[in-house]
């Protein structure tokens, strides 16, 4: 077996169910192929391969590191953390996920029941900070399903605009807000169930208002003690660096997946202008999405890097008597 040293190539794997965009297989599949043993092992052959893998994630907007000994939150702490980027603290940013930390890195993908389905978005879209990439590690991989579903954004918005352009150019143009409930306690039960006084990081009425006022936020407080809190306006599209446009938000997430939000639209999600979102626009652009996902089936060890503008995820259902574990590490934003 080649030392890590003797040699600096990366091999990928083809599985059956890959998409292939551009000539690049979508995800593109890392095999331990060097004979890497320890986590040290993978850091090195990480940073003496960085360059081709950063050049990979960014064709293909996602990567799949498979058979690499990573078994633990702290492996994937310094297997993330090998890469050099700046972290994105749960702390600060404003998921409405309720999550554990394991390390200052490492945190839970979602505390949300197995038989509820996580639908598609980009991390994070619906706040004003998001992060750039979103690192995935199955520490347990469920008995049934459990799958993340992976979507290329741009191939999605390609196809939105080709086949109903005016409603491609609305979203463009005229962005989107979001209007979420805050609850006024930690709920795990929902997929949205973090506190106000959590999301905020505050612990008073005031700062809370300080801290939305300073985001571009408006707001009401409900009687239950919940905050029901509007975003200023943010994108719905957004051009990368190549020129690909990306439907960069949490439209297909909340219409499918809020409460509430597939009766009546427009409790959550609006355009820019606070004018309506078609429902069929949104049906038939949850439907579109599904031709551009990838379902990832997670094998123990396996480790995802997103970047977070080209690619949606999800969450599939799961049963069985296997507890999953995947856990996540964020990465900040350079835009
Ligand atoms: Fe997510």
């Amino acid at each position: 077996m080649k030392s890590v040293n003797e040699t600096s190539s990366v091999e990928y794997a083809n599985i059956a169910t890959q998409h292939t965009y551009n000539g690049e297989e979508f995800p593109a599949i890392v095999v331990n192929s060097t004979g890497c043993k320890t986590v040290a092992d993978t850091v090195e052959f990480v940073r003496a391969n960085q360059a081709e893998l950063e050049a990979k994630l960014a064709d293909t907007g996602s990567l799949l590191f498979r058979g690499f000994p990573l078994d633990s939150a702290e492996a994937f702490d310094v297997f993330s953390a090998g890469f050099g980027y700046p972290n994105f603290t749960y702390q600060e940013s404003l998921s409405n996920a309720v999550r554990i930390n394991f390390t200052e890195r490492v945190f839970t993908a979602n505390e949300a029941p197995k038989d509820i389905e996580i639908f598609l978005h980009h991390e994070m879209a619906q706040t004003p900070i998001s992060p750039s990439k979103v690192f995935f590690f199955c520490q347990s991989a469920a008995d049934e399903g459990g799958a993340t579903p992976l979507c290329r954004s741009d191939k999605l918005f390609e196809a939105l605009k080709a086949e109903d352009p005016s409603l491609a150019n609305d979203f463009k143009e005229k962005g989107l807000k979001y209007t979420t409930a805050m609850p006024a306690a930690d709920d795990a039960n929902s997929g949205q169930g973090r506190s106000w006084k959590s999301t905020l990081s505050v612990e008073t009425v005031e700062e809370a208002e300080t801290k939305l006022s300073e985001l571009g936020y408006s707001w009401e407080w409900l009687d239950d003690g919940s905050l029901k809190a509007i975003t200023p306006v943010l994108p719905a599209v957004v051009e990368l660096g190549d020129g690909a446009e990306v439907f960069y938000n949490q439209l297909i997430a909340a219409y499918k997946g809020w409460k509430g939000v597939k009766e009546n639209p427009s409790s959550a999600i609006t355009f820019g202008d606070g004018t309506p979102i078609p429902k069929e626009g949104l049906e038939r652009i949850s439907e579109l999405a599904e031709t551009f996902t990838f379902d990832l089936e997670w094998q123990d060890g396996d480790v995802a890097i997103v970047d977070n503008y080209r690619t949606m995820h999800g969450r599939r259902p799961y049963g069985g008597d296997r507890k999953r574990v995947v856990l996540v590490a964020l990465v900040a934003s350079d835009r």
